[in-house]
């Protein structure tokens, strides 16, 4: 990462919040560390709470300690750190209260000499992202210098909704400053899909339905839905995890090899893939995806008996389906996904499943190639190769493996993302028009959903850390087919 020593006020929405706490202060710590950050920026943390700077550095301290426990910190590097913080209880909906926060960032804009750049992180309950953002744009707090928009999931709940947003938002930030987070996009292995397809011939020259016959993409936790309940209820697994982090997964893997590597180019061949969606019919739906709430275990409540969950709710905690596009390399080829609290194990991966052939030697396993993005990073692939005292084929599996060192170097993924903020970097990040695409594709099988659920009191539940309803593995068209993780 190159030293980019960029003055600048950050200003995180939700300063006191979870996110800010167990990633953003973190990430920030290792970006100062790295001599990434410049010497002239302050972060100004805001929430209700009425908090002082002093008691803020002391959470960021608290924070960094927490996600760094087996490395001795330098504490006076720490402490440098931590004297770039400042805090401003702030009500958002409360117009009053961005006149006094616009005074304070004038004031640390003048302190730190931060060229009033200004970037707005907003890391907290998305019912106020675009009140925040009208606001920024009404109460003149936008600076002379760059202002640019982060932005968490989920960004909206519908399209109809993420249109809205989008109108509020784009008043104050042209879609070039807008920054839409997507974790798994930080994610090293994840970042590693277009260079693995586009550089390696073995791979690049199969990467067609001519040779493989199915994706496989699972992104599988172990842990139910926790605390968060109440925002469960408004999103379920197929908003929560498909319409972001499957969708993007999918799209590095489907679509066309970008003009060149600019933000830019690889936008428009992300765009180019999702024109070519097919969406799903009702029928498509009701043959292709399915869904399901976890079960209670001897030590684990039942969804339905979750804090702040409708004891009837209909909100899905697993979700598997089928995608395909009319264009880019793996055109028609059926793309499966699928996701859900409380199964086995944490398990975010991807299989690509090579179509078998003929051969002299008998039953063999189709080649696969298998990419673990979590929680141990590796890829492998399966091929078959004689067995060893009798005749016939066994699988074996290269692998690829991280060393410790290799592990020791990979930035968390909200340290990229940040820094790609503040270099202006806006790969791996969502633009409008995918999330348009998403939202639209997301709507269809919501609203097929519906219309199934009509007279419908409860939806099928599964036996939690097992892999979800036994009917996601029939949603392959060919009967042989089968999730290569199970
Ligand atoms: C978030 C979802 O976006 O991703 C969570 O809201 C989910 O429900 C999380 O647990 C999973 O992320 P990761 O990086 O732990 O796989």
């Amino acid at each position: 990462m190159p030293d980019k020593n960029i003055p600048l006020v950050l200003v995180i929405f939700g300063g006191s919040g979870d996110l800010a706490h167990r990633k953003l202060y973190p990430a920030l710590f290792n970006l100062f560390e790295q001599g990434l950050l410049a010497r002239n920026f302050a972060v100004l943390g805001t929430a209700r709470r009425p908090w002082t700077h002093e008691y803020l550095r002391e959470q960021v301290l608290e924070a960094v300690r927490e996600a760094n426990p087996d490395t001795e910190l330098d504490e006076h590097e720490l402490t440098a750190f931590t004297q770039h913080f400042y805090y401003q209880a702030h009500d958002v909906t409360n117009p009053d209260h961005y006149q006094t926060l616009k005074k304070a960032i004038s004031k640390l804009d003048q302190k730190y000499a931060a060229g009033h750049n200004r970037i707005f992180y907003l890391a907290m309950a998305p019912r106020f992202f675009g009140t925040i953002a009208e606001q920024i744009y009404e109460q003149h707090l936008l600076g002379d210098g760059f202002n640019r928009l982060v932005i968490e999931k989920p960004f909206g709940r519908d399209l109809k909704s993420a249109n809205k947003l989008n109108d509020q938002i784009s008043h104050a930030f042209a879609e070039k400053d807008v920054y839409r987070i997507d974790h798994y996009l930080g994610k090293e292995l994840v970042q590693n899909i277009l260079p693995m397809r586009l550089s390696n011939p073995l791979i690049k020259n199969i990467w067609n339905h001519r040779y493989i016959k199915n994706v496989q993409v699972t992104l599988a936790e172990s842990l139910g839905v926790e605390a968060r309940g109440g925002y469960y209820e408004t999103s379920g697994a197929l908003r929560d995890m498909v319409q972001n982090h499957i969708f993007q997964i999918i799209t590095l893997l489907a679509m066309p090899e970008p003009a060149d590597l600019t933000a830019g180019a690889i936008h428009a061949a992300k765009q180019a893939l999702w024109d070519s969606v097919i969406f799903p019919s009702s029928a498509m739906v009701a043959r292709n995806f399915t869904r399901g709430q976890y079960d209670k275990s001897s030590s684990t409540f039942a969804y339905l008996e979750e804090p702040n969950v409708d004891p009837k709710s209909l909100t899905e905690t697993f979700v598997a389906g089928e995608i395909k596009f009319l264009g880019g390399p793996l055109a028609k080829v059926p793309i499966f996904f699928r996701t859900g609290k409380r199964l086995r194990e944490k398990q975010s991966r991807i299989d690509i499943v090579l179509q078998s052939m003929n051969n002299l030697y008998g039953k063999a396993s189709s080649n696969t190639l298998s990419i673990i993005v979590d929680p141990v990073m590796r890829f492998y692939i399966t091929i078959n190769g004689k067995k060893i005292t009798e005749p016939g084929l066994r699988p074996e599996n290269l692998v690829y493996r991280f060393s410790d060192e290799d592990l020791r170097q990979v930035p968390d993924g909200y340290e990229r993302l940040l820094h790609d903020v503040l270099v202006e970097d806006r790969t791996n990040f969502t633009h409008w028009r995918e999330l348009e695409k998403f939202w639209e594709y997301i709507d269809t099988v919501e609203d097929a959903w519906l219309a199934e659920d009509k007279g419908i009191d409860h939806l099928d539940q599964y036996a939690p850390f097992k892999m979800g309803p036994a009917a996601a593995n029939k949603i392959f068209e060919d009967a042989s087919d089968h999730w290569i993780y199970r």
